[in-house]
């Protein structure tokens, strides 16, 4: 076995680094010796490393490999923004994803909810082909046949879907952290123009959600966590608790311009919101002229079975501004605000802009991407998929009480509530060749492509049973990964 695992990453390494001038892989070295049979001189941590590597399917490149060595080359080129595991991606293709030593693992992650039509869609690949040898990128100086395409799709594919039945017109942009600053100014400028005192300026948001890294999206994070390190925030940001509705009232008062809410938040732990917050939100924004904004960067395009995740609210608890981003590209970048005509109205030349956003290559990306996602048996399936991952979590709970708290979730954005520090499971997870991430506190986080089949979930909630059994096991010593969320909670 530990042969044929050493000459399967022997011929990939001789892939992966065919035009490197990388010699000699580390690990061909550390498979010879783990075929060894441990002496008793040999240190006990050793004989255990070998004992272990050998039961598992894909362990953590060690320190002495060429991973490691490659990932040592370039940190320190890198600004340390991000923990990430030893492995390193070099290849996708559907639900998996491959690394330099050629070991496979099953992405429960989807880069985020991003990949929602996996990885490395040929029928994407292809349109990337022809667009980049057609035309790329001409600013925003001009038109190209793209931008407005694409903003007729999202408003028609919304409208359709039942969601925002005000949805009128799109910006686009690159990312969801700016698909947020957009409706923050946009709310800004309705406001400005409500109220030309400039009194109505405040922004509401609530704890535990994600809008982003920019000053704008940090501002309306309240993590002291991500806030602190860059203070002051931007003046004129308040914070409630999610699902609190009798604090809305004070919260949301005459002063507030916009009130940005997750339908569910990803990053703060797949928390739902309960339909009547959010209607009781959407009824004060009416009572003192805001802008109701819906972030669904992460929960939108088809993650819970409906196009967006307030498609299932009855058009009076829709919102004003809609943000998406992230599945929108399934992986290329991109984001957009949609509005309703009051909003648009308020927005004139010159307000806002940028650079990159809007491009055609991207645009048509996204064109393509939307027809797919909005598939009625795409969403069908992801109802269904919710069924065996449900079936399996509760399977999972069963067996171990003590540790699963809560299931949360809608469609195929799921959490896992655990009583304790879910990251020695992530890591024996991936060590089986299955990758998940956490959130929340003590949340694992399940976002995998919206297109992975019933047999690949069968796969990963088998794997994922052998890991949460082997980090609870007092013999494995499992040690947590670093950095697997954006909001990992202090000291992680
Ligand atoms: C709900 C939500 N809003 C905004 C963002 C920020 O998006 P981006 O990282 O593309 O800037 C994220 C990212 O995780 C998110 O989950």
């Amino acid at each position: 076995m530990a042969l044929r695992i050493a000459v399967r990453r022997s011929s990939a390494v001789c892939h992966c680094f065919a035009s490197t001038s990388v010699r000699e892989p580390a690990f061909i070295r550390r498979n010879a010796s783990a075929m060894a049979v441990p002496t008793s001189s040999q240190p006990e941590k050793a004989g255990n490393d070998i004992h272990r590597e050998a039961s598992l399917s894909n362990p953590d490149p060690p320190t002495d490999s060429q991973t490691a060595a490659i990932v040592g080359e370039h940190l320190q080129y890198m600004v340390a923004t991000y923990v990430r595991p030893p492995p390193m991606m070099v290849k996708g293709e559907g639900c998996y994803l491959w690394d330099i030593e050629n070991r496979r693992y099953l992405d429960f992650t989807a880069g985020i909810a991003v990949n929602a039509l996996g990885h490395c869609d040929p029928e994407m690949a292809k349109l990337i082909g022809q667009q980049a040898r057609t035309l790329i990128h001409t600013s925003n100086l001009y038109h190209n046949p793209w931008t407005g395409a694409l903003s007729q799709l999202l408003i028609s594919k919304t409208r359709d879907s039942g969601s925002m039945h005000e949805a009128s017109k799109v910006f686009i942009c690159n990312s969801g952290s700016e698909a947020n600053e957009a409706a923050i100014k946009f709310a800004r400028k309705v406001g400005k123009i409500r109220q030309l005192s400039g009194e109505q300026h405040e922004i509401v948001s609530f704890n535990q959600s994600f809008h982003g890294r920019t000053m704008g999206s940090l501002s309306a994070t309240p993590n002291p966590k991500y806030q602190k390190p860059f203070g002051p925030m931007i003046p004129g940001f308040r914070y409630g608790n999610y699902n609190d509705e009798a604090g809305i009232k004070d919260l949301v008062t005459e002063k507030t311009c916009g009130v940005i809410v997750e339908p569910i938040q990803g990053e703060g732990g797949v928390n739902v919101a309960t339909p009547s917050f959010l209607q009781a939100l959407r009824d004060r924004c009416n009572e003192v002229g805001a802008v109701l904004i819906y972030d669904e960067i992460q929960c939108g395009l088809s993650r819970t079975g409906q196009l967006w995740a307030h498609a299932s609210l009855p058009p009076s608890a829709h919102p004003d501004i809609v943000t998406t981003a992230k599945a929108l590209g399934n992986g290329f970048p991109i984001g957009a605000t949609m509005v309703t005509e009051e909003v648009a109205k308020c927005i004139v030349t010159g307000d806002h802009g940028t650079t990159f956003g809007g491009n055609p290559l991207a645009c048509r990306l996204a064109h393509y991407i939307i027809s797919r996602l909005s598939e009625p048996k795409l969403q069908q399936g992801v109802l269904e998929k919710e069924k065996i991952f449900r079936a399996g979590f509760q399977r999972l709970q069963e067996r171990f009480p003590e540790v699963i708290s809560e299931v949360r979730g809608r469609g195929l954005i799921l959490g896992l509530q655990l009583t304790q520090d879910p990251t020695p499971i992530v890591t024996a997870a991936r060590e089986r060749g299955l990758l998940v991430i956490t959130c929340g506190t003590n949340t694992l986080r399940f976002v995998p492509p919206l297109i992975i089949s019933n047999e690949e979930i069968e796969e990963g909630l088998g794997v994922l049973e052998q890991a949460v059994e082997a980090a609870l096991s007092p013999k494995e010593q499992v040690d947590g990964t670093k950095g697997q969320q954006e909001m990992a909670p202090k000291g992680r």
